[in-house]
């Protein structure tokens, strides 16, 4: 069987067949016969091999992409340092419960993420499988800590479909409808949506009265500070619509949570591990979490999460949580080699394309009547879609078109929040492959435009 490193696939996209292909509707009506029908698909991949930035279908067209599995195939699909790592390690040892038992694999990685973290203060970490899974541990950690149960987050706010991570999730009602009643003690308030700030502040100034809410409202009126165990929060949200969190605002839940002994969590399952161009997205704002939440990108592909609490804040006894799965060797194989990538250039790599091609698209609201706003750090690149700029009137079905017209010219995105596309590319990707995107990009707005 030929592998995708040994195809070497083509550096930029070719599509030569109606999508979907004919393989390709095959395994559409053999997955409508057996998967759920809660999965998403926003349109028809069938995807059947990946190496770097390029996937290919089961009719052998090939795709950029700039989806990347979720923000999830940080070194690219199948790297060949990331499966060599991944065949070693399954040849060595499957799988221990590192619950149980001790493999070095966790201490080993564990350091690694450490040593992103502010040298402040020593941190500890918890291996999980996703990122919901990270949430729950965060949520449960918190609680423990701080023998407090409220909890805040934020509309738009994604943080996983379990239960506990459901509760905090406020993105869109189908997410939680008829899954009944979810964790209680948890309240919501607007996150700083800058391009839309119903006071019209900028992308820097944004926030300030979210705070003000929080402090002179719910603080007097629902919870006192020192009920709430935590305040959660995305500093770029993922599936919101790639907002940025302006670093004041971030600045002030620090604030705010060490004034009244609340834990500050930071969901960095999409943000995260070097793709903003620095480790974390709240290594912008310079500030100094509780508890910071991993996943994604963090190996590649294989399933690994983890959240990383301050020493003195993972303070839980024996027994208190634990996992099979969590910090499986082979999995913190992949994720070691993944951080040694992202470390030795890939996230100085995100920076400087990410920076090319904000300089390139910073305009589209000034060129397409119905881009809005474009937005975003590094390689986590949001566009919103409007049909009207002047009264910002949301445009899902343009987005889709746009989203649409992008993958049938050979590039892959997602819609975020109601009404934006986000970019999120392996972060290996080059400026051809950049230049490649923007044009693609360009047109498939253009031709949602004509319609
Ligand atoms: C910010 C954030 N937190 C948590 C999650 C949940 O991660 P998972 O789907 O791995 O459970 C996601 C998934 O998109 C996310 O974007």
């Amino acid at each position: 069987m030929t592998t995708a490193t040994e195809t070497k696939l083509s550096k930029l996209p070719k599509v030569q067949t109606a999508l979907p292909g004919p393989k390709g509707k095959q395994v559409i009506a053999y997955d409508a016969k057996y998967m759920s029908p809660s999965l998403t698909r926003d349109y028809p991949l069938v995807a059947e091999r990946a190496s770097g930035a390029i996937v290919e279908d089961a009719d052998g067209n090939t795709f950029l992409d700039f989806a990347a599995g979720i923000a999830v195939c940080s070194t690219g699909h199948c790297h060949p340092q990331v499966v060599a790592a991944i065949q070693r390690q399954a040849a060595e040892m499957i799988h221990i419960a590192g619950t149980d038992f001790y493999h070095r694999h966790m201490p080993e990685f564990a350091e690694k993420l450490v040593s992103t973290m502010p040298k402040t203060h020593n941190w500890k970490v918890f291996f999980g499988n996703s990122g919901t899974e990270a949430v729950e541990g965060a949520i449960k950690l918190a609680r423990y800590h701080t023998k407090r149960d409220k909890l805040i987050a934020f509309y738009g706010c994604f943080h996983g479909r379990t239960l506990g991570s459901l509760s905090l999730t406020a993105s869109k009602s189908t997410q939680r409808k008829y899954f009944g009643t979810l964790l209680g003690g948890v309240e919501h308030i607007p996150y700083p949506y800058a391009y839309r700030c119903p006071l019209g502040h900028t992308k820097e100034t944004c926030g300030g009265e979210v705070i003000e809410l929080l402090e002179q409202q719910i603080f007097k009126r629902l919870f006192a500070p020192e009920e709430v165990a935590a305040i959660i929060v995305e500093p770029i949200q993922g599936e919101g619509g790639f907002i940025p969190a302006p670093a004041f605002f971030l600045q002030e839940l620090q604030r705010i949570c060490n004034k009244h002994g609340i834990m500050l969590i930071l969901d960095e399952v999409q943000a995260g591990m070097g793709r903003t161009g620095k480790w974390w997205a709240y290594d912008h704002a310079g500030i100094t979490p509780d508890i910071v939440l991993t996943a994604k990108g963090i190996a590649s592909g294989m399933p690994v999460a983890a959240f990383i609490a301050k020493d003195t804040v993972m303070d839980w006894k024996v027994g208190s949580h634990g996992t099979t799965y969590g910090g499986n060797p082979v999995c913190l194989a992949a994720a070691s080699v993944t951080f040694d990538l992202i470390q030795g250039g890939l996230m100085a790599n995100a920076e400087k394309v990410g920076n090319y091609i904000f300089s390139k698209i910073s305009d589209w609201p000034s060129r397409f009547k119905i881009v809005g706003d474009v937005r975003g750090k590094g390689l986590m690149i949001g566009v919103e879609i409007v049909r009207d700029q002047r009264t910002k009137e949301k445009a899902a079905d343009l987005r889709d078109a746009v989203v649409n017209n992008a993958f049938h010219r050979g590039l892959l995105t997602l819609g975020s929040g109601e009404n934006s596309i986000r970019m999120s590319p392996p972060l290996i990707i080059d400026q051809e492959q950049a230049d490649c995107a923007i044009r693609i990009m360009e047109e498939a707005i253009a031709e949602a435009e004509r319609k």
